[in-house]
């Protein structure tokens, strides 16, 4: 079955005053960065492409860059108390800072960004190495996040300029991770709306998929979920807020220890998810549960589908259907000791939703968790 392919980037329409080219990478902050890595490589199969810090001439933190297919992480730590990263670690444990987006022009896109609104935080920054030249602006998003611009066009290096690179990782082993499908934001109480706006008004995305504390709540929790899609269509943002319900909903739980606003989970597309989750439950990444009557129940409300119903079943993955066709899906447990950012392993076949048929096993699954946690 043909998968969904987005409106070809050299296209944007008129409207689109934000034309993107597709996530570039995430950068995290975290407490030690050099271990983060090691996770990120030996569990997630990433290869360490290239490295910044005190070895390279930046005396106040060190970054490792790590890479599989298009997805890109960079993970920062600081060398010293007093800075801003530090803080930043303090208030919100290990999270991601900055989600940069890849642009042709990271001026045009902090001009038109701030222009409609946006708080900029780096104004547009050129730097240069002998691999070239790349241009970085940042505005704030939601809680302490930031949304990067980079232009990278006239840069040949293994990341950025400072970077050096890093060859032959003999740690990672891939997966079969491929890229980044949607990266989600958890935001306040009633918040979920002005966020939908900022991604209108401030960065000209549209509004994708919504839903309702009717579609996402149990008999416990509840949220709402709003999905923003930029014009074509490669960078997707879901925003999620909490709704009333009788115990405390997922999204108030990870509100209380992120410390506020922040990613929630980044999801990650594979084409066999039979074989990413697979490894990655050898490699020790440890996934969300659901019960045997979640398979039992599954074939009559799918349908027919490539994978055999005991192998999704033994691995725990699931799926969905819509018009267009269906996907799979698996969620992590949190990657921190803090409830707070977990992965989304996807693989679409044809269909281009977020899992709305899933969403009670899965909260069902989470709840369990904060239960286990004393959070519910
Ligand atoms: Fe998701």
């Amino acid at each position: 079955m043909a998968t969904t392919a987005p409106l070809p980037v050299e296209t944007p329409t008129a409207a689109d005053f934000l034309p993107l080219r597709g996530t570039d990478h995430v950068e995290f902050y975290v407490g030690n960065a050099r271990q983060a890595a090691y996770f990120y490589r030996a569990a997630f199969g990433m290869s360490l492409v290239a490295y910044a810090g005190p070895e390279t001439g930046r005396r106040d933190r060190a970054s490792y860059v790590l890479q599989q297919g298009k997805v890109r992480f960079v993970l920062t730590t600081p060398l010293r108390s007093d800075s801003p990263i530090a803080d930043h670690i303090a208030r919100h444990g290990d999270g991601v800072k900055t989600i940069a987006l890849w642009v042709d022009d990271a001026r045009a896109a902090w001009q038109e960004t701030t222009r409609r609104g946006a708080t900029s935080v780096i104004e547009p920054t050129e730097t240069t190495d002998d691999h070239g030249t790349a241009v970085i602006s940042a505005i704030a998003a939601y809680g302490d996040t930031l949304h990067a611009f980079v232009d990278r066009g006239n840069y040949t290096g293994a990341f950025l300029p400072g970077y050096r690179a890093v060859k032959d990782d003999i740690v990672a082993r891939p997966v079969g991770l491929l890229h980044i499908d949607h990266c989600v934001g958890n935001v306040g109480w009633n918040a979920m709306n002005q966020w939908v706006k900022f991604y209108e008004d401030i960065m000209g995305f549209g509004l994708y998929q919504h839903f309702d504390d009717n579609d996402i709540s149990t008999e416990y929790s509840a949220l709402m979920s709003k999905v923003m899609a930029n014009g074509n269509g490669y960078v997707k943002f879901p925003i999620n807020e909490p709704a009333e319900g009788k115990r405390k909903s997922q999204i108030e739980e990870y509100l209380d220890f992120y410390g506020g606003p922040g990613v929630q989970h980044i999801a990650l597309a594979t084409n066999n998810i039979l074989e990413t989750v697979a490894r990655m439950q050898q490699q020790g990444v440890e996934f969300l549960t659901v019960p045997h009557s979640y398979y039992t129940e599954l074939q009559g409300r799918v349908g027919k589908i490539d994978e055999p119903v005991d192998e999704l079943e033994r691995l725990g993955i699931l799926v969905d259907r819509d018009d267009e066709g269906y996907m799979l899906q698996i969620f992590t447990r949190p990657v921190e000791d803090r409830p707070t950012l977990f992965y989304e392993i996807i693989q679409r076949k044809g269909s281009r939703s977020f899992g709305k048929g899933n969403f009670k096993a899965l909260f069902e699954a989470i709840e369990r968790e904060q239960a286990s946690r004393g959070n519910l």
